[in-house]
């Protein structure tokens, strides 16, 4: 049977690619989405995406692919270290697929879909400002989601159904993937149906899944609180099909999710955007002393958090810390400021008032403001400033602050791709008629993703989907011709 339509599962930034590409391919598209509305994870990405080089980095502009490739190698850490033979060269092939087309995922969103990604910061664990995002009011993850909705909405090969919960893959005899079962509700009641055509999973990671792969694969995790909704991750279900998995114990904790007084135990927490780090914010313990180069990579600024910081007697576990930003990082980052301050997530203050609930602010905003003016070296060794603007600090100096503590925020691991984005099985043979991109997908990443290099992977590895899907979909009308 010659399938009708190309199946995409999740309706994230990684299937949204996909979906374009196969569509400017003129390939007709099924989007399956289990929630009420589109957009996934993706949507709330609140710092931005990678690309080395771009115009719109800061000129002189002395990054490169090479640069971006040794903070990625550095950054994916042992898992990468300790690999061999081919599995060694599959994640090197990854990494090498992801920054060499980060210039063209860039210019592809704001050429070709006219995205506004003019604003460039510096994250932690780069050796330069490479994550791109709007100048305007929208954050990044709303306005390209919202973005490439628009232009696949209303194109004739292209259905959407959300509500639709994907349970299972249908893989023949012969091998190949030939569709997937997936259940509604409808009059109150479980429906479950079936959809035929080639299958590119984009069902994103599992740090939601706390009862479930969370504890399965880290146990150490329980009772931290999450910037994911509570949701089951899909790994499962490509495993049983014959999908391999791989680095499912790497979970990335983010240091700073917003930690609401109103509000302290909420298992779910609003991410403070590591933008507000790399546009010039820093850490402060709750005595209001620095105590950590805030713009290393998350898993060290995370581990200074645990081993430096008070923990609170919160049932959920949770540290003692504050980010404090002055009011140049705060105009660098005015829509997210707007939203945290009306969430009463940060306030305003003056030095002098924090200062009275932090015997030891003055004295590092002080050496902050020393550092930031090149009078001296920071001692914990961070060189780059963004948008901090306040050098001569005075007690009615104003600042923002808010309360915050680690958070689990992303799944490194999950099923095994090659640079076609083909997925494999623990042999390594590509699994015919089924694809993955974005963060269902492990490996590249290994033990710590860098800041905007989600995003990135959701463009590089969709596009790269949708182009094989597509070719793979002509080759199946090709044998066995439709009757004219
Ligand atoms: C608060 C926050 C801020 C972030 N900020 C950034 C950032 O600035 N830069 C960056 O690079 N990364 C960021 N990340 C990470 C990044 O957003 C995600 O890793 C990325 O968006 C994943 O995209 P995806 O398309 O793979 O999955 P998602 O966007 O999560 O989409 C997956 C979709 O699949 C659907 N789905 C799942 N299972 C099924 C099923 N069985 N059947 C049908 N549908 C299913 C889900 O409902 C979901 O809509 C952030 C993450 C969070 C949580
Ligand atoms: C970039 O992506 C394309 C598919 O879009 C792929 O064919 C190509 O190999 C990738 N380039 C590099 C340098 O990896
Ligand atoms: C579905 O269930 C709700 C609550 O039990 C009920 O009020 C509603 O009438 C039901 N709808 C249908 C279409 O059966
Ligand atoms: C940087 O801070 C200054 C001083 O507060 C502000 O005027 C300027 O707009 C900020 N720059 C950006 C790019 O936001």
């Amino acid at each position: 049977m010659i399938p009708s339509t190309v199946i995409v599962v999740g309706s994230g930034l990684a299937g949204l690619t996909t979906t374009i590409q196969l569509l400017t391919h003129r390939i007709p598209v099924l989007m399956l989405e289990r929630f009420s509305h589109p957009g996934g994870n993706s949507i709330k990405a609140s710092s931005g995406i990678n690309g080395a080089p771009t115009p719109f980095q800061p000129v002189p502009n002395s990054d490169s692919v090479t640069a971006f490739q040794a903070d990625t190698v550095t950054s994916a850490g042992e898992p990468l270290v300790a690999a061999t033979g081919a599995e060694r060269t599959r994640r090197q092939n990854l990494i090498e697929t992801l920054v060499e087309n980060s210039s063209g995922a860039i210019s592809w969103l704001a050429d070709e879909q006219g995205i506004d990604l003019s604003r460039v910061a510096q994250l932690g664990g780069h050796r330069f400002a490479r994550t791109h995002r709007g100048a305007g009011k929208k954050p990044p993850g709303y306005d390209i989601v919202s973005t490439l909705l628009g232009r696949i909405t209303g194109d004739e090969l292209f259905r959407m159904e959300t509500g639709r919960r994907v349970t299972k893959l249908l893989r023949e005899v012969g091998g190949q993937v030939s569709g997937v079962e997936y259940t509604f509700v409808r009059d109150n009641e479980t429906v479950v149906e079936r959809a035929y055509g080639p299958v590119v999973v984009a069902s994103g990671g599992f740090a939601g899944d706390a009862q479930g792969l969370l504890a399965q694969y880290r146990p150490d995790l329980a009772g931290i609180p999450s910037t994911n909704d509570r949701r089951e991750g899909t790994q499962p279900l490509l495993q049983e099909v014959g999908a391999a998995v791989v680095d499912m114990e790497q979970v990335q904790v983010h240091p700073t999710g917003f930690l609401d007084t109103k509000d302290p135990e909420a298992p779910v927490k609003i991410l403070a955007a590591e933008a507000l780090r790399g546009e010039g914010g820093i850490l402060v313990r709750g005595d209001g002393r620095r105590f950590v180069n805030e713009l290393e990579k998350r898993e060290t600024v995370t581990r200074a958090i645990m081993e430096q910081a008070k923990e609170l007697p919160t049932t959920a576990r949770q540290w003692d810390v504050n980010l404090v930003l002055d009011e140049g990082t705060a105009a660098a980052l005015q829509t997210h400021l707007g939203f945290y301050t009306m969430k009463g997530l940060m306030r305003q203050i003056t030095v002098g008032d924090l200062a009275e609930e932090m015997p030891s602010l003055n004295e590092a905003l002080r050496d902050y403001a020393d550092v930031v003016s090149g009078k001296t070296k920071d001692s914990f060794g961070r060189q780059s400033f963004g948008n901090w603007t306040l050098t001569k600090v005075q007690p009615e100096s104003k600042v923002y602050v808010g309360k915050v503590t680690p958070v689990v925020h992303f799944t490194m691991g999950g099923v095994v791709i090659n640079e076609r984005s083909q997925v494999l099985e623990r042999q390594g043979r590509p699994i015919p008629g089924l694809w993955a991109s974005g963060e269902i997908t492990g490996g590249l990443h290994g033990q710590n993703r860098l800041g905007g290099s989600s995003l990135l992977e959701c463009v590089v590895f969709g596009r790269i989907a949708g182009d094989e899907a597509a070719s793979y979909y002509r080759g199946l009308e090709g044998q066995c011709p439709v009757p004219s």
